[in-house]
């Protein structure tokens, strides 16, 4: 059923009927989980992959992210209720879709330059199963003016924007919130091509979110607000990181007074640490910056350099750990924490631990890695040698904060090392009971 010119109500009205046919592209850690949310609330969804091996395991009702709360329950549900298939036909589900979303990857390099191939692929894919009173979403995280760079490409099949509609609607989440976020954690932001293809976007959204939704005067402005949540994250990390290192030289413990400074409701005094990582917070950023024609975002672009300097600082941690020990870093055994970017996540995009195992290898270290998450090979990729146990270890630097670094046990660890010296880039630690066991504790903001 085509929704452009419905009220909300009647969206909402029809899409918990299963009259209204949902194509998904891109299932992967926010495709699926929305596939599976639509399907849930009674949309008849037909999610697309270029996967093979994606489509035929979400048509056996399997979830392959696995590291998705809930996710295996509702996608067994869904396809077990025939509201859920899959296919990597992008031009056939297009045919028989009211609602076409793209959620498939916005690759960058580290310095935000885009690759939108994949984006571009799904756009004529779409274009030539597109039909009037179409509605296409972008979901995907784009630089402000990417989704409407679209409507060219769309346009191909023969129609004109607005016999079809156009919005952007942004995914705030992340892995292993997915669901809990998309249905209802947050608000919804949407920007559409019209007023009647939102008010058919606005009923859709309305209908899996509790939060209901957030109306943007344009589509601009909704790639905007996403862009925008990670910027402010960067810049108030990078705030937090530089506050941390003026406590080092003044002997403050820059958590102690961030804790007491926050309870000032105006306060928000982030986490400082080891270095900002993954696909988002430290590549919008430079969406900003590379889109600046006129102004000069200074301080988007401090942060960032602010950031990106902290790897170097957890040596440098490293290093001064040592000679309080009594030990130089060259030849010594370093075992670092953690390889992916942030806690429970195998991401490694931006990750820390790239730079700062590559800088204690040029100082003459011995690197090794441990990571609950990964394996000898992703170690190894990395340039350091796996090492599961603390023999011999002469500082351990904690880049990652897994839960399973939570809860070392550094009684049983002070047996083992070689040297007591911890690093702990994520601040995940009780520095008292470290101190107590006899290691020279430091970490970002405490020396
Ligand atoms: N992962 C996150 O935490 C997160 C959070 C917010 C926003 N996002 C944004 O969501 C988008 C998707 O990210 P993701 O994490 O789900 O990516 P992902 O890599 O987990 O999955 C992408 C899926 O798209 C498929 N795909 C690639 N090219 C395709 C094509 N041409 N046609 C159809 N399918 C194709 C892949 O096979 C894969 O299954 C990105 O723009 C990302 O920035 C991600």
């Amino acid at each position: 059923m085509k929704l452009i010119g419905l009220n909300r109500g009647e969206v909402k009205r029809l899409f918990k009927e299963g009259k209204v046919t949902i194509a998904v592209y891109g299932l992967g850690k926010m495709g699926l989980p929305l596939a599976a949310v639509f399907a849930d609330h009674g949309a008849n969804v037909i999610g697309v992959d270029i996967s093979e091996k994606v489509v035929e395991m979400v048509n056996r009702g399997e979830n392959h992210v696995k590291e998705e709360p809930g996710l295996s329950e509702l996608v067994k549900k869904n396809v077990g209720a025939g509201r859920l298939r899959a296919t990597t036909d992008g031009v056939w589900a297009a045919k028989q879709a009211d609602v076409m979303v793209i959620l498939v990857p916005t690759l960058t390099d580290e310095r935000g330059n885009l690759k939108l191939d994949p984006v571009y692929d799904v756009a004529k894919k779409i274009a030539k199963g597109l039909e009037k009173g179409d509605i296409v979403i972008t979901e995907a995280t784009m630089p402000p003016g990417t989704t409407e760079s679209l409507i060219p490409i769309l346009e191909e099949g023969g129609l004109k924007l607005g016999d079809f509609g156009l919005a952007h609607a942004p995914e705030r989440t992340m892995t292993g919130t997915a669901i809990r976020d998309i249905t209802g954690q947050y608000p919804k932001i949407v920007g559409a091509s019209d007023e009647k293809t939102l008010e058919a976007v606005i009923g859709i959204y309305e209908t899996i979110n509790k939060k209901g939704v957030i109306s943007m005067s344009s589509i601009k402005a909704a790639e905007a607000v996403k862009v925008f949540e990670g910027v402010y994250r960067d810049v108030n990390i990078a705030l937090a990181n530089e506050l941390a290192l003026w406590c080092e030289e003044h002997g403050l413990d820059a958590l102690e007074v961030f804790k007491a400074a926050n309870t000032q409701p105006y306060c928000h005094l982030h986490m400082p640490g080891a270095g900002v990582g993954g696909h988002c917070i430290p590549l919008y950023p430079w969406f900003v910056i590379n889109l600046a024609k006129k102004t000069n975002p200074r301080l988007v672009k401090t942060a960032r350099e602010i950031n990106d300097s902290m790897p170097h600082h957890v040596v440098e941690l490293t290093i001064k750990g040592l000679n309080e020990a009594g030990r130089p870093l060259k030849g010594s055994n370093i075992l670092v924490l953690g390889l992916t970017f942030r806690g429970g996540v195998k991401e490694f995009m931006k990750s820390p631990a790239i730079p700062i195992i590559r800088e204690l290898k040029e100082w003459g270290a011995k690197v090794h890695a441990y990571d609950p998450l990964c394996t000898k090979e992703d170690a190894e990729r990395f340039g350091a040698e796996w090492k599961e146990d603390f023999k011999d270890v002469d500082a351990l630097v904690i880049v990652t904060d897994h839960r399973e670094f939570k809860n070392l046990k550094l009684d049983e660890i002070a047996k083992k090392v070689r040297t007591k010296v911890i690093i702990d880039g994520r601040n995940v630690l009780d520095a008292k009971k470290a101190e107590e066991l006899g290691f020279v504790y430091l970490r970002v903001g405490k020396v």
